[in-house]
């Protein structure tokens, strides 16, 4: 056989190695959620050295978590989704090679960076500049292969998911060249190009939209090809996935401001940002109701296909945490839940219910097609993946409502004379127990990505080569 690559053949060796990295990232991840989980019930495991203290190591847990595990998915799946339903070849494998060893190298820039202190202290922008402009070419050149590859497309029109893909693509570079405007001052240290109040408000302009663009409109774009699939049946409605595109992308970028409610950010502009996150909710669950609707008539599926039940459980927690959001955006419950693990709760109703879920079911979903395999190595244990992941969720959320919540009330709570009921080392007092259930819902979400990279280790190693050569030959009908 020729080794020459065909033509006619899609590239999947990036699609893999994005594939294994996704869990090999998420694993590191979550398991630095779980230990700085752990570090809140029990503070002696901050071991009293500087870069093994919390503060050092949360935002590693979220690069981790958002850039490198839920980053390698995005960039897994939408070069898999591109290519198949335009029916052609990335537009350069060398591009797309330098996209997986640049991205991987921000990755390793922020393990080594982020513990030893280096920080521009912007939340989930804290990459120092050097490693701010690899991302920023990394990112460049990945918006040149999607965008490239539309353009050399078999087919007529452009599937929707790849223009959730392609939006997200567009505003994480805005986003992120914007917000990193920085004057650096040495090699490891800057200042941003902005100051006070506007600071802030670009901070979170970026901040929301990192969560509107890089958490919801890329895994979105996910959800319109991988739902499908796995229910086989066509999507619901392809003119509400329309609506739902340019609703959502329309109003996401106004409501930045709710970050800042009572804060010196002037206060029609908090008003506004509230506004448009109440309307948020009608575009967010158009779009969950397109993906549940999909599986009209084929409900019965979820009885024998854990696939399929990670990626609608992961449409109920979008659900349900686009709901969450809207309501703690209106300022007088944002009063209450503000700074308290109300928000924690409500991150991770998004970032483990619906982003990590959605993406372990299209990996699960992309795995053996890629490695030219029938099916994944073992249904049983994606079945026991998807209870530990669920029951994880539950736990973790639901102990942050009660922490938040009794936060909030502890905090406001006075006394007659005007003075506080309670301290503040009387409210963590009663989060104590919250944080041992937070701890073992995560230690339960953890686990379960250690079984699914030994069921992604046994079909990769059942897989022949040949086959997967094979599977990689662009099928001219019915290939997306
Ligand atoms: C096993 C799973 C996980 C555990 C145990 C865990 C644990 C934690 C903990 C303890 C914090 C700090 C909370 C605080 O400061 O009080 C945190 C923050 C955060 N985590 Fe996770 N996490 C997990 C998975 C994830 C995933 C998969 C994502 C994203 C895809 C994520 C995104 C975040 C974000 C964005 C924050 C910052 C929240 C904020 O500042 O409001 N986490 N996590
Ligand atoms: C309609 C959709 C949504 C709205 C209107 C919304 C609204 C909000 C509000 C009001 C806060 C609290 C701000 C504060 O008090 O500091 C918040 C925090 C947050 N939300 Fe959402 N949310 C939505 C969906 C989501 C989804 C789907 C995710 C994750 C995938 C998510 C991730 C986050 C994160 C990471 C934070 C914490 C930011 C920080 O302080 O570090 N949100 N959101």
């Amino acid at each position: 056989m020729s080794t020459a690559i065909s033509p006619t053949a899609y590239n999947y060796k990036v699609v893999r190695q994005f594939a294994i990295m996704t869990v090999v990232w998420g694993i590191l991840g979550m398991g630095l959620g779980v230990f700085i989980a752990s570090q809140l019930v029990w503070p002696e495991l901050n071991f009293g050295l500087p870069w093994t203290t919390f503060g050092r190591l949360r935002p590693l847990h979220t690069n981790l978590v958002i850039f490198a595990f839920g980053g390698c998915a995005l960039f897994a799946t939408s070069y898999y989704v591109v290519q198949r339903t335009c029916q052609t070849r990335l537009i350069s494998d060398s591009l797309a090679a330098f996209t997986f060893w640049g991205w991987q190298a921000v990755i390793v820039g922020a393990i080594v960076t982020l513990p030893l202190g280096y920080t521009t202290t912007k939340e989930y922008a804290e990459l120092e500049w050097p490693l701010a402009i690899l991302l920023a070419i990394v990112w460049v050149t990945y918006g040149l292969v999607f965008f490239g590859t539309i353009t050399k497309r078999k087919t007529k029109h452009i599937y929707v998911g790849n223009w959730f893909y392609g939006a997200f693509i567009v505003v994480t570079a805005m986003l992120h060249i914007v917000n990193h405007a920085s004057l650096p001052v040495s090699f490891f240290k800057s200042y941003s190009a902005y100051a006070g109040a506007t600071d802030a408000m670009i901070q979170w302009w970026y901040g929301h939209n990192a969560v509107g663009f890089f958490l919801t409109t890329g895994f979105l774009g996910m959800m319109y090809y991988f739902v499908p699939k796995q229910a086989e049946r066509p999507i619901y409605s392809y003119r509400l996935s329309i609506v739902h595109f340019w609703a959502l992308i329309t109003l996401y970028i106004w409501a930045g401001p709710h970050h800042l409610h009572y804060t010196a950010l002037p206060d029609w502009a908090q008003s506004l940002g509230m506004a448009m996150s109440i309307i948020l909710l009608a575009p967010s669950w158009g779009g969950m109701i397109n993906g549940m609707m999909t599986l009209s008539g084929a409900w019965h599926k979820l009885r024998t296909d854990p696939i399929l039940r990670f990626l609608v459980v992961s449409l109920a927690f979008y659900g349900m945490s686009t709901f969450e959001g809207p309501m703690m955006a209106i300022k007088t419950v944002n009063s209450l839940s503000h700074y308290t693990d109300w928000t924690i709760g409500h991150v991770h109703a998004g970032a483990l219910g619906w982003v990590a879920m959605i993406s372990i079911g299209a990996i699960y979903h992309m795995i053996p097609k890629l490695f030219g395999r029938a099916q994944m190595h073992s249904t049983g244990l994606i079945n026991t993946h998807f209870w530990l992941a669920t029951i994880g969720t539950v736990l973790y959320i639901a102990s942050m409502w009660v922490n938040g919540i009794t936060q909030g009330l502890m905090w406001r709570a006075i006394n007659d004379d005007g003075t506080l009921t309670y301290s503040f080392v009387e409210a963590l007092q009663a989060s104590h127990p919250g944080f041992i259930v937070r701890a073992l819902g995560g230690a339960f979400f953890a686990s379960g990505m250690l079984f699914m990279a030994y069921n992604v280790w046994r079909t990769v190693r059942a897989s022949n080569p040949a086959e997967a050569k094979a599977a990689e030959q662009i099928a001219v009908v019915g290939a997306h």
